[in-house]
């Protein structure tokens, strides 16, 4: 039985949801003390849900991570966060992603035809990883050739984001950095720019002036690693545990209506994102805890998806829940902006892998992705028939 817990052993980091109910009964509000800096963690779902909803009090002002980290972009506080969110947000409009679908649904066609050549191919190196880059380049506007770049890029800017010495991954977020000012220089000296989202932050002009650098880097790697990693997680999550109950799998192969129930129900017991951070403003006394003032907060979403007093049978994957709003995309005005984009491609991506190979089978189980925060196959080997 748990009798404490750490989100980096090797217990938890390989099945995170085992100390979930043990958190709720005896550590509602859990302090990591030897952790630099250290952190609390809030578990149970009203507790999340009244964090992310008083931004007052959980503010994020230090970023989303556990270390302190400087304002940029949509990762602050109103009024720059309204400011960013609004630039970015008519490109994420239910009717901007709905026109996304044909492209959406070929592409997951194109590179199932890729594979189709042998019997056992891995379901996050051959489809859920390149479907979502490439997707989110073509919105940029950056080269998809490059798309083995952004991985190690994006897997860089999430282990430092988790990390409490970032420094092993700073050559590598150098070259991103680097990589994305060439685009950024290459529309500003262009007189017929590509009609993207970069050319868009480049021409902005804010009291007259255009943006800051830094901040059209934190917005474009924000929409890069968090439309990126988190998709691709949701696909191999999903088919993993659809596979693992073959008659589930099987159920959705005969009536694909409730594909749209299978992402649900993994996005409540797989969320990709287990928890983010807030750095508190005021004291705070919860379950007769005392969190002082300025202290990082994990809100974790995933056990919040995991709390019975919400969910019945929480540690059980289901089709048959009646809808009940689950954590995975946050909630509030932190909401994630891309939660249309990441449903669409994992709907599509489903489809197309359920029409195309009903009779799919799970080689093995792969291994998860490093940051101890987020939840996802690093690789995920299937056999086609
Ligand atoms: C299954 C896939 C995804 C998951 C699980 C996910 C998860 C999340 C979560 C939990 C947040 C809240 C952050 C907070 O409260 O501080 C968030 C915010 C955000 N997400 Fe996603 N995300 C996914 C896909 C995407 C995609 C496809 C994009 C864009 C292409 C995207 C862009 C963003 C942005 C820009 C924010 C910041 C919003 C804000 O602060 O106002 N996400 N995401």
């Amino acid at each position: 039985m748990t009798t404490d817990y750490n989100p980096f052993s090797p217990q938890t980091m390989n099945d995170p949801a085992s100390n979930y109910q043990w958190l709720h009964a005896h550590a509602p509000v859990h302090y990591k003390a030897d952790h630099e800096p250290p952190f609390y963690t809030l578990s149970k779902y009203a507790d999340v849900e009244e964090a992310l909803r008083d931004t007052d009090t959980y503010s994020s002002h230090w970023g989303q991570g556990p270390n302190f980290t400087p304002p940029m972009g949509m990762l602050s506080n109103a009024p720059q966060h309204t400011y960013y969110r609004r630039l970015v947000q008519p490109a994420f409009t239910p009717g901007a992603i709905a026109d996304l679908a044909p492209r959406i649904e070929r592409l997951a066609g194109d590179l199932l035809d890729k594979v189709s050549g042998g019997p056992v191919f891995d379901v996050h190196d051959d489809y859920a990883f390149p479907l979502p880059v490439i997707i989110i380049s073509e919105l940029l506007g950056v080269p998809e050739e490059d798309i083995q770049l952004f991985k190690d890029w994006s897997d860089a800017s999430v282990e430092a984001m988790g990390a409490e010495d970032p420094t092993p991954w700073a050559a590598k977020l150098k070259e991103l950095a680097a990589y994305q000012m060439a685009q950024i220089e290459e529309r500003r000296g262009s007189d017929n720019p590509p009609d993207d989202l970069i050319t868009m932050l480049v021409k902005v002009r804010r009291d007259g002036e255009p943006l800051p650098d830094e901040q059209i880097l934190s917005v474009v790697n924000q929409l890069l690693v968090g439309g990126n990693e988190t998709t691709t997680s949701l696909i191999t999550n999903c088919v993993w545990r659809l596979l693992e109950q073959r008659e589930l799998w099987e159920g959705v192969v005969a009536d694909p209506t409730l594909i749209d129930t299978a992402i649900e129900e993994s996005l409540r017991f797989d969320p990709p994102v287990l928890g983010l951070y807030r750095t508190t403003t005021r004291e705070v006394t919860l379950h007769g805890v005392n969190i002082p003032e300025n202290a990082k907060v994990m809100l974790h979403y995933a056990a919040a998806n995991r709390d019975a007093d919400v969910f019945p049978d929480p540690d059980a994957f289901s089709l048959d829940r009646p809808a009940t709003r689950h954590m995975a995309f946050g909630l509030g005005i932190h909401f994630c902006l891309g939660a249309e984009l990441a449903r669409l491609e994992a709907r599509l991506a489903l489809k197309v892998l359920m029409e195309r190979l009903p009779n799919l089978t799970l080689e093995n189980t792969g291994e998860r992705i490093k940051p101890f925060f987020l939840w996802g196959r690093r690789k995920l080997p299937v056999k086609a028939a």
